[in-house]
């Protein structure tokens, strides 16, 4: 089989970078080889995000940018065909058809254990609508897709979860990723032993709404599981727990009306669930968060976090936010700016809002104006930057188990996390490569520490503990 190139772009979320991974690993099979170089690729793929902002005009401009090289493709006595997958292709199939001529494949998020089918008509010369495949199919795609490709590194990605049932009032994903659906706990887990065989010390279970995760249970669980019964994400992780040589799990992105108490409770009882989470709140005035639809008020989330850290008094808590939601006051802006304060964020993301076509916010009236935006995000944002900071300053001096994942930037330097998401340099030899090290943290930087190595954590004695926390407590960051 002759071998072609595949050169896949991939924007948004993780999820959709999990998504890039399995749909190289499914074109496999057809002679694709993944590529970095798009002048050489025979199937360029761009994997799309339409949560927010401009989303599909950066799609057609980067297909404007890409279609010479198909004139230069055929020059050279190839054929170059484009596919545009992911969210944008998912709300904007035959738009894109239509506007885009020189895309030749179009498909949604559900459909894409269909590419190697699409590619093959496509390389056979078929064109047209027949090529837009925007289904939700009844099959899961996980039923058809190949075993996940085992080699991900030390720190691998999982998903277990896919859609949402939420329909927050500004959201596309129930629109673009369609109904919550939970893969079944039996295939989880045997993808994360051979994900663990492969090298991986560190799983991180994705899903849009992770923690409604609600997969079949295994035929022998001990709960003598019956046909139909269901497994929390908190017994599956209890479960994942058990794997030999699986040191760290963590899961994302969670919604906290979904924080389940046995959820909880795996914080405080299973060590190797690392003490990070990332729960949205998006916004801490409770006029607007009803307008969000999100269904709860700001204090509900207050109390969740209480409880989550009286289970796990260091949990380092993460978060998203959303300024400008259409009928934002400047007094509901200064909600969100003391729960902010009172929760005390490690890390977070915050976004100006952006009207998204067919979503309910869309339509209303009240639109804040882009500079009152613009004001409170920057307002925000040195909030949280100045918490992130302060979490960061106050791990100088401890030792913490860190993951080193990758070379770092400088020569002679690995990079790493520590067990609160943060990233971490050290000068360490590349032999500690995908090991977890004890690591002195030196010095605070804004988006992460740099440290030194003590000792190699797998070199301790073997009847010490498995998955050692980090001693003491992380010092709530400063408000
Ligand atoms: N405008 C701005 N931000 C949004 N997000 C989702 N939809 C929008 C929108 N329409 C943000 C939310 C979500 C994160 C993934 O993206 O904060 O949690
Ligand atoms: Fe979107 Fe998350 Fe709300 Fe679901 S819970 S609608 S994914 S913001």
């Amino acid at each position: 089989m002759t071998t072609k190139k595949l050169y896949i772009k991939t924007y948004g979320c993780q999820m959709n970078v999990y998504d890039s991974a399995r749909m190289a690993d499914v074109l496999a099979p057809l002679g694709y080889a993944p590529t970095e170089v798009p002048e050489q690729a025979d199937l360029i793929l761009l994997n799309t995000c339409h949560i927010r902002e401009k989303a599909s005009e950066k799609v057609f401009s980067e297909v404007g940018r890409l279609r010479p090289l198909k004139g230069l493709a055929e020059a050279d006595g190839r054929r170059l065909l484009i596919a545009v997958a992911g969210c944008v292709a998912q709300a904007e199939g035959e738009e894109i058809q239509r506007r885009a001529p020189a895309v030749d494949i179009v498909l949604g998020p559900q459909t894409y254990h269909r590419l190697p089918e699409l590619v093959r008509r496509a390389e056979g010369g078929e064109r047209g609508r027949g090529l837009v495949d925007t289904d939700f199919p009844v099959e899961s795609k996980f039923d058809f897709l190949p075993e996940e490709a085992a080699g991900q590194g030390p720190a691998a990605f999982l998903s277990v979860q896919e859609g949402c049932d939420k329909f927050c009032s500004f959201c596309v994903v129930p629109y673009t990723r369609g109904a919550e659906a939970s893969r079944p706990a039996a295939r989880v887990i045997e993808e994360a032993r051979r994900l663990v065989a492969g090298g991986a010390v560190e799983i991180t279970l994705l899903g849009q709404n992770v923690n409604a995760y609600h997969g079949e249970a295994p035929a022998s669980s001990s709960s003598g599981a019956g046909v139909g019964d269901t497994w929390s994400l908190a017994r599956l992780i209890r479960a994942l727990a058990e794997i030999e040589g699986l040191e760290r799990i963590r899961y994302t992105t969670s919604h906290p009306r979904d924080m389940a108490d046995d959820l909880i409770a795996a914080h405080a009882e299973v060590p190797a669930l690392m003490p990070y989470l990332h729960l949205p709140v998006q916004a801490g005035s409770d006029r607007i968060l009803a307008a969000m639809n999100r269904k709860h008020d700001a204090e509900a989330y207050r109390r969740l976090v209480g409880r989550l850290r009286e289970a796990r008094p260091d949990l380092a808590v993460s978060g998203d936010f959303i300024v400008g939601f259409p009928g934002e006051r400047d007094r509901d802006f200064a909600e969100t700016l003391r729960l902010v304060s009172d929760v005390g964020y490690a890390q977070a993301y915050s976004f100006k809002y952006s009207p998204r076509p067919g979503t309910p916010a869309a339509g209303t009236g009240e639109q804040v104006p882009e500079p009152v935006k613009a004001e409170r995000l920057a307002m925000l944002q040195q909030l949280l930057d100045e918490q992130q900071i302060a979490f960061n300053r106050a791990t100088v001096g401890r030792r913490l188990p860190v993951l080193l994942e990758r070379a770092g930037r400088r020569e002679g330097q690995l990079a790493g996390r520590s067990p609160y998401m943060q990233s971490v340099a050290v000068e360490a030899p590349p032999r500690l490569l995908g090991r977890i090290a004890e690591i002195e943290i030196l010095e605070a930087r804004p988006n992460g520490v740099t440290g030194r190595v003590v000792t190699l954590d797998t070199d301790r004695a073997p009847d010490r503990p498995r998955n050692p926390q980090p001693e003491g407590r992380a010092p709530a960051p400063a408000a």
